[in-house]
């Protein structure tokens, strides 16, 4: 819990909400001399307080002693005014979310610290460079983005504005990384590291639901379970609340001006308007009992039909795996595409319509099985525009014998496992090719920030940097929309075929 190795400071925090309580107790533990203010008479003590119950927490269950406790509480105040913050080594703010508000805090600060004093601001949204242009001494006014809970979520960003210097950067990576948890440093730019990175998984899923592809409960399933989310990006967007995910992903696009990767999607505005927020309202992409979300109704697929005559396409890449499980599930395989009751492709990038065509196969007899996800995890069977009702059901049967759960969707290219991860690895390309973060800190931010299992690069090097490149090119082909152009970054590491992880090279 507590660090050693790191010389403990004096810190003020301002701002004793959710951000702010959370900033003293990890600081407090970690050994540092820690000071709270907030403009509300009584709460920074109350989060003093907060605070110092979550690590007496430890003291009950045996992590800490009685004797380290009261040298913490020793070291943790609140001040009434801001000027108890003269002295401190660094004051990181966690007030409201207001530039004129946040500036004016940060000209008072001056006023109060020594001209040494690193100045750091919690904000998620906010351009650094907006509150260092009012310091007298920029170069020590830095971002410093905690995620919330401040001690569960492991990382820090260290946000450098364009005249913040190299000392505190490294001052605030020191005391991020001494209080156990991971500093990774990134540009002044819209979304910074973290809340960019993850822009991918929501304008995707979007995307699917816009083009009719799938339900939400479909879409989140096939990325929980099939990719590996946590959460998919429905549930997620009812946990945050459309409000406040509208107001992000809005602000996110504008910043950039108008990078089509960030489009947000019509289907939000109106949903907002309706009240559709998600958990806190009741309703949103799901309807929920308090916390409970209720259960959508059961879709249980057809019977298989044993003797049923399959034909997969010899160049499928999962071809030996499906062929298994559907011989098992009682189809005959057949080499007559011509004769064979269902056609089974496996594009990658593509849309089942496209690959029945370029195959010549009878459309109405076609379906596609994304050939991502593994087959023991969920099938995502896709239909052509033209699949009949018994050629899916006979498909649908076979692929659902073994009970792992099959998602049913319409034509797309891509299906959704694959659009969603490959436009996540691009735009983790992207902020690489554009120097916002380093790879080591793009991987780790996302990881950590936002609980994907892999890092974006190492994830798209699981699959194959050729392949997400073909995937992207396929989407930009079939779609038409820039937003799949791929990145340089990625281009350039396919073309020499090295690792995805290969950051630039170093030169003199
Ligand atoms: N809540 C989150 O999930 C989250 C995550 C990351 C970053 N942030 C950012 O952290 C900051 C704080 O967010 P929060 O959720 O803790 O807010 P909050 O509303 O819970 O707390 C803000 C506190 O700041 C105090 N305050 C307001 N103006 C002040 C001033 N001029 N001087 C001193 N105190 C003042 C308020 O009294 C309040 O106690 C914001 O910039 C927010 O964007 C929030």
């Amino acid at each position: 819990m507590t660090s050693n190795n790191v010389k403990p400071l004096t810190l003020g925090v301002v701002g004793a909400g959710a951000m702010g309580r959370g900033i003293v107790q990890l600081f407090a533990q970690a050994g540092h001399r820690v000071r709270c203010f907030d403009a509300a008479p009584g709460a920074a003590g109350k989060a003093v307080e907060f605070a110092l119950g979550m690590i007496g927490r430890g003291v009950e269950k045996g992590r800490l002693s009685a004797e380290a406790f009261e040298a913490i509480r020793a070291k943790v105040s609140a001040c009434d005014e801001i000027a108890g913050l003269a002295g401190c080594d660094v004051v990181i703010e966690a007030i409201v979310e207001d530039l004129a508000v946040k500036r004016q805090l940060f000209a008072a600060l001056e006023d109060v610290v020594e001209p040494t004093t690193v100045l750091a601001s919690n904000t998620s949204s906010l351009t650094v460079a907006d509150m260092a242009a009012v310091c007298r001494h920029p170069s020590r006014v830095a971002g410093l983005h905690f995620f919330n809970p401040v001690p569960l979520m492991k990382v820090a960003e260290v946000i450098a504005a364009l005249r913040t210097s190299p000392q505190t950067v490294q001052t605030l990576s020191e005391l991020v990384n001494g209080a156990g948890h991971r500093a990774v440093v990134t540009a002044d730019q819209p979304g910074f590291l973290v809340n960019h990175a993850g822009r991918g998984l929501y304008t995707e899923g979007l995307r699917v639901l816009e083009e009719q592809v799938a339900s939400p409960a479909d879409v989140d399933d096939v990325l929980r379970e099939g990719a590996g989310f946590r959460m998919g990006p429905f549930e997620l967007l009812d946990l945050t609340g459309l409000d406040v995910s509208s107001k992000v992903m809005a602000s996110i696009y504008e910043q950039f001006q108008h990078e089509p990767r960030f489009r947000p999607s019509s289907l939000v505005a109106p949903r907002v308007a309706a009240g559709l927020f998600g958990r806190k309202t009741g309703e949103g992409w799901y309807t929920y009992d308090g916390d409970t979300r209720r259960a959508g109704p059961a879709r249980t697929g057809p019977a298989p039909r044993a003797g049923a005559a399959v034909w997969i396409a010899p160049q499928a890449s999962g071809r030996a795996g499906l062929a298994a499980q559907l011989s098992g599930a009682g189809a005959r395989l057949t080499d007559d595409a011509a004769q064979a009751e269902v056609c089974i492709v496996q594009p990658w990038g593509g849309d089942a319509s496209h690959a029945a065509a370029e195959l010549g196969l009878d459309a109405s007899r076609t379906v596609a099985v994304d050939p991502l996800v593994p087959l023991a995890l969920r099938r995502t069977l896709m239909l052509t525009a033209l699949t009949s009702a018994a050629a899916r059901d006979t498909a649908w049967g076979l692929l659902a014998a073994d009970g792992v759960p099959v998602t049913v969707i319409n034509d797309s290219p891509g299906f959704i496992a694959q659009r969603v991860l490959a436009t996540i690895v691009n735009i983790a390309a992207h902020i690489a090719q554009r120097g916002i973060a380093s790879v080591a800190d793009i991987e780790d931010a996302v990881k950590l920030g936002l609980g994907y299992p892999h890092g974006p690069l190492a994830w798209g090097e699981r699959i194959g940097g050729a392949r997400i490149l073909e995937i992207l090119r396929t989407l930009q082909a079939q779609t038409g929309d820039p937003r799949y152009r791929p990145s340089p970054w990625l281009v350039r590491r396919v073309a020499l075929g090295v690792s995805l992880l290969t950051p630039e090279a170093a030169r003199a």
